[in-house]
């Protein structure tokens, strides 16, 4: 979507995955602080992303949003101004549709969603300084048709505010997997491609509920084509930090992450992070491949089945290059300059964990453990390849 945001993916936190319901302005002020004094906002993780279960059961007499009272007593302006204050930015939650999930659920009362609303809840928004709206479908009904027209609705009224929003949606939600079935970048900035992650490597889910790391990146990977500035395919807030995992495993999900150009949104408690965690999602390196100027997605240049190869050009002719051994066993991972599409005869290979260098003159392999991913970044010779597919046409924007 091209209204000026998201030009890269949007780095941040998100309240769900640790959270659930259990928010309230306090958590969220320490985790500003927390994503400042650890020095992730100065990373580029920028969004606070406030989800489900924020807002008072019943709108105002004049049909407005209201913040829970009780959660966020001082309101949810003040809430913004705090995150802005800060050098921050505000993420809100809302469905488009009569309920969210919570209250779809039945573990938050009321029915507030914003369909017929639209214009006034995004005025709403606005004017609490919201940067960011995750717009969750939460119903099983609606076809892929409605939902397009429905999404697009948010979309012009967000833009009709003439605030600066970068626009987050799930098709998927208690709905049929709607989201790798179409390019949604004519209707968003981002958009899930999954059900909901959870805290896990693998849940043996082709496209279903809860989804592993490794069923999501599975779903994600073909959809290399969508991703450009402004539009990216979302796999979900991460669940680095969140103990279910190994290191070796939350490594993976992160460099997987990094390279598929996903938004980096982090999912775990950053008020107590163990060493590792933190050097993981503070990795420059996967950082700085995840926020290239040229917004791709990484391609697959190969997949035996076990062991997978990604390569994601960047924009200084560099090309990034994850070796992922999806297997049990540790086994060695190879590719070529030449097959992440460089020409030349002698390369540097980064490792983007241990910053290590080393040369080659075209061999790319390094032993990977079980679940694992080695990562590079090869620069050196030239490009060969044309940049894989930045101009995918999009289709014509979505009337709303
Ligand atoms: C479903 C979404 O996929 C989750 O990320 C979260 O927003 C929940 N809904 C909240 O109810």
């Amino acid at each position: 979507l091209d209204n000026g945001v998201a030009r890269t993916p949007p780095m941040g936190w998100n309240s769900w995955n640790t959270f659930g319901c259990n928010i309230n302005e306090a958590l969220i002020r320490q985790m500003a602080d927390a994503m400042v004094s650890t020095g992730m906002r100065d990373l580029g993780y920028q969004y606070v992303v406030v989800d489900d279960c924020w807002f008072n059961p019943n709108r105002d007499s004049s049909g407005n949003l209201q913040g829970d009272p009780s959660r966020f007593p001082s309101g949810m302006k003040a809430l913004g101004d705090y995150l802005h204050g800060k050098g921050l930015k505000f993420g809100l939650y809302q469905v488009p549709v009569d309920k969210t999930c919570a209250q779809y659920f039945g573990s938050y009362p009321g029915a507030t969603g914003s369909q017929g609303h639209e214009a006034q809840d995004a005025r709403q928004f606005a004017a609490w300084g919201v940067d960011f709206l995750k717009y969750d479908w939460c119903s099983p009904n609606g076809s892929i048709d409605q939902q397009v027209t429905t999404f697009a609705k948010m979309r012009d009224a967000l833009a009709a505010t003439g605030r600066q929003i970068v626009y987050s949606i799930n098709p998927n939600s208690i709905h049929a997997k709607t989201g790798p079935q179409r390019n949604w970048g004519d209707v968003a900035n981002m958009w899930r491609t999954t059900e909901d992650i959870t805290n896990a490597w693998d849940t043996g889910q082709a496209n279903g509920y809860p989804m592993g790391v490794q069923n999501i990146v599975n779903v994600t990977v073909p959809l290399a084509s969508y991703a450009r500035p402004g539009g990216f395919n979302d796999p979900d807030m991460m669940e680095v930090g969140r103990g279910g995992m190994t290191d070796t495993e939350m490594r993976s999900h992160f460099a997987l992450w990094a390279i598929l150009a996903a938004p980096l949104i982090a999912g775990n408690d950053l008020r107590s992070m163990s060493s590792a965690t933190q050097t993981i999602l503070k990795n420059q390196n996967l950082i700085a491949v995840n926020q290239d100027s040229l917004g791709l997605q990484a391609t697959q240049v190969s997949n035996d089945g076990t062991r997978r190869v990604l390569a994601k050009r960047l924009a200084n002719g560099d090309v990034a290059v994850a070796l992922f051994n999806q297997g049990g066993a540790a086994t060695t991972v190879s590719t070529t300059a030449a097959a992440v599409g460089k020409s030349g005869t002698s390369f540097t290979l980064l490792d983007a964990w241990t910053n290590a260098t080393s040369t080659t003159s075209g061999s790319i392999a390094a032993s990977v453990p079980a679940h694992g991913t080695v990562f590079y970044r090869v620069s050196g010779g030239t490009i060969v390849s044309p940049p894989p597919s930045t101009t995918t046409a999009l289709v014509s924007a979505a009337s709303g």
